[in-house]
């Protein structure tokens, strides 16, 4: 990993202690300590997660005499690893089954437990990672289903320099007879109190991952997808957070799913005041099979704890997943800026036209042209050829090796869209094999963008897409792919599976993504994928383990896209997030913002244009050269940077909102601030900064280069004490500001002297 500031890194390494004599198993790191005590009666109880604990004490009487059992005491808040129903607890379970008996009644006791240095390999589901065993701890406790060879490994991984720990389980039928899961969650916590909000991401198409706030009230309160994917409408993760808690102090526990599946989110509070929070895959939507001997895996949850505010809470999941979840060759490499031709020309492309918009894009310093949608079978419009996987020579006469080898002439790299899950009805892959398309045999499929779903559960589906996709991407120089895929799933349904066994469709749906995810990133190294679903309707853990940056919506109006970034910025970090500079007005909300807005908005984030560089005027181009040059000379900042939100666009009146971008050694910074709608008369605002370090002096200067009484109020040398305790001003000068008008923004560098 990168060195992290002194106050983030951990001295101690990760430790996970058994004390026989209490029976207690106490995870621990410099900042958090996860504890949890074999009860009397054998299950795993939980005792206790939050800020470190000292090693060597037992805190076993954290938990009162009448709480360690269901026994007389039917109800009660006994806190447990791993819940079931059926048993005295009357709470949302974990786990659940229906044994062939049809009764569904569990009672799950400790056998046994591991300690190992690091974290093992996970097949077939994307997890976190270690690359050095020092890096972290993994226990995994045994539990067993005494009457009927149920065996549960639950797994938690602490690692040494985040607050984290990734939990998950494996399910394994150690019994003689066949069993039903209903319900299999990656991790379940029992907090002894319900004095929480809970901070989710919602939205829909072009209007992801937006930030909501409720009180967790009394009874359950969830957030889910059936879908298919994780979905434009929720995203797998869930926050609980302190009523005083701000972005730089207060509690806050946060739960995030590797996974792009159908998945639950889901918060219980019962009357005696404590909390259950439960993460996994959806079970309104999941049942499985599992005949004597066969094991199932649950996806990872990680689950972050900070004292520290949201921001910290933040700071753990983006290191931890643009480090050890993203892999391949392009997890470190400095991203190339791109222009993407969608928004430029939609369908409507000549290889002379592409050919035309990347030699300008050549001249203003981008790096990588993208060409998207529209290339293959006979697409036109969106009506037809997914499925197709071959060049339409009508639009492109020299195939798609001719025009990446012109491209590649310009001094630009290649790269080119699919979107591998999706067959048009009109199509020779469709006409071929209908029956590859998700449908309930006798019923009509519903049809969502034109198009119908491959059942990629299949094996021999998945080898076709492997085989055709592999032949594209084999032959030309292509250097990027963007995954794209464009509507849910209906009509759940494989004709591959029994009827017994449809339950498990939705989950086998996503490990063939999964499958041909690997096949491909294995067989081709050195491409940079990028996954997008209709914008960020996909925009999860799980994905960001094969493709490590994600397009974040479709919605690429700057203004827009605050909203969108900063929340999608609570879990994910800005390595992960694709942002467009396009053309105005807006193509989604028909808003003219400034060219300076757009890209100071979009900076945040790995950058590209979406637009026709051939329609730019000369001064356009003139901005738009220099925008690439500072976003190039800024661009480990802005792509590795620690993220630092400082005014949300969800709180006030929103019209405003700042974040700034750090440097690990806290050398080096770029804020952004950015103000919708223009106020008279504003007061004499001062924006403070944060993460800096307070012995250093800055230099700071003002982006876009001016003169004016901001920049001259600003720019200069200032202490790191001054910038983050009185903070830049952001109004000089009222008549300046009077001259501004809507949509503003102003970015500041900070160079450490
Ligand atoms: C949805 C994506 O989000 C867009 O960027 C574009 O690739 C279109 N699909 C193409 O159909």
């Amino acid at each position: 990993m990168t060195v992290a500031p002194a106050q983030q890194r951990a001295a101690s390494p990760a430790s996970i202690d058994w004390t026989e004599s209490t029976r207690e198993l106490h995870l621990r790191n410099d900042r958090i300590s996860y504890v949890m005590a074999v009860l009397e009666n054998g299950a795993l109880g939980q005792i206790y997660v939050g800020p470190a604990l000292a090693r060597g004490r037992s805190y076993r009487h954290l938990v009162p005499d009448e709480f360690r059992g269901f026994s007389n005491r039917l109800g009660d808040p006994v806190a447990l690893e791993y819940p079931t129903a059926g048993g005295g607890d009357y709470r949302v379970p974990a786990f659940a089954v229906e044994h062939s008996d049809g009764s569904t009644v569990l009672d799950l006791g400790y056998v046994g437990h591991r300690v190992v240095r690091g974290k093992p390999a996970v097949t077939g589901l994307p997890a976190t990672y270690v690359e050095d065993d020092d890096e972290a701890a993994t226990l995994e406790v045994d539990l067993l289903d005494g009457p009927t060879g149920i065996a549960v490994t639950l797994s938690y991984t602490i690692f040494r320099d985040v607050p984290a720990v990734a939990r998950s389980a494996r399910i394994r039928n150690a019994g003689t007879v066949g069993l039903r899961l209903r319900c299999a969650m990656s991790a379940s916590l029992d907090l002894p109190d319900a004095h929480w909000d809970l901070v989710h991401l919602s939205g829909t198409w072009a209007r992801e991952r937006h930030v909501r706030v409720r009180r967790l009230e009394l009874g359950r309160q969830s957030i889910s997808s059936s879908r298919g994917s994780s979905g434009h409408q929720h995203n797998p993760f869930l926050a609980l957070r302190r009523g005083n808690t701000a972005e730089e102090y207060g509690e806050a526990i946060g739960f995030s799913l590797v996974y792009s599946g159908n998945f639950l989110a889901e918060a219980e509070v019962e009357p005696f005041g404590t909390a259950r929070v439960r993460v996994g895959i959806d079970p309104d939507t999941f049942a499985w099979i599992l005949e004597p001997g066969d094991e199932f895996a649950t996806p990872e949850a990680v689950i972050v704890y900070s004292d520290a505010g949201l921001g910290a809470l933040s700071d753990a999941y983006h290191r931890l997943y643009r480090e050890r979840l993203a892999r391949g060759a392009w997890r470190d490499r400095p991203r190339p800026v791109l222009v993407n031709n969608w928004e430029g020309t939609y369908f409507d492309f000549t290889e002379e036209r592409l050919l035309a918009v990347a030699s300008v894009a050549a001249d203003l310093g981008i790096e990588l042209f993208v060409l998207d949608d529209g290339w293959f079978g006979r697409r036109d419009s969106d009506d037809s050829s997914l499925g197709d996987w071959f060049v339409d020579r009508r639009k492109l006469p020299n195939g798609i090796d001719g025009l990446a080898r012109r491209v590649e002439a310009f001094g630009l790299r290649f790269g080119l869209w699919i979107e591998p899950e999706m067959v048009s009805e009109r199509s020779e892959l469709f006409a071929a094999h209908p029956d590859w398309a998700i449908g309930v045999p006798g019923r009509a499929r519903t049809e969502g963008r034109q198009q119908y779903v491959l059942d990629m559960s299949r094996p021999e589906i998945v080898d076709h897409l492997f085989a055709v996709l592999s032949d594209v991407l084999g032959a030309a120089p292509i250097s990027y792919v963007k995954w794209d895929m464009n509507r849910y799933i209906t009509e759940p349904y494989s004709l591959a599976l029994p009827p017994e066994r449809q339950g498990e469709f939705f989950h086998r749906y996503i490990l063939g993504v999964y499958a041909l995810y690997e096949r491909l990133t294995q067989a081709f190294p050195d491409i940079l994928f990028e996954s997008c679903a209709g914008g960020g309707g996909r925009f999860d853990p799980g994905l960001l383990a094969y493709a490590p940056q994600a397009w974040t919506s479709d919605q690429t109006d700057a203004i827009e896209r605050l909203a969108i970034q900063w929340g999608t910025s609570l879990a994910y970090p800005l390595s992960s997030m694709g942002a467009h500079v396009s053309a105005v007005p807006n193509h989604q909300v028909g808003r003219i913002t400034p060219l300076t807005t757009r890209a100071a908005v979009a900076f945040f984030g790995v950058f590209g244009y979406e637009l026709d560089t051939t329609a730019l005027t000369d001064d356009e181009r003139r901005d738009i050269r220099e925008q690439v040059a500072f976003y190039k000379a800024h661009r480990e900042v802005l792509q590795r940077g620690r993220f630092v939100r400082l005014r949300s666009p969800f709180e006030g009146d929103g019209n405003d909102t700042a974040w700034m971008a750090i440097s690990d050694d806290a050398r080096r910074g770029i804020v952004g601030f950015y103000r919708v709608l223009s106020r008279a008369v504003p007061g004499p605002d001062r924006l403070r900064l944060r993460g800096l370090d307070r012995r250093l002096a800055y230099r700071v200067s003002a982006w876009p280069a001016g003169a004016d009484a901001m920049a001259r109020a600003n720019e200069g040398v200032r202490g790191g004490d001054e910038l983050m305790h009185a903070g830049l001003l952001l109004v000089a000068s009222r008549d300046e500001a009077a001259q501004r008008g809507d949509f503003w923004s102003r970015l500041f560098v900070l160079e450490a002297e």
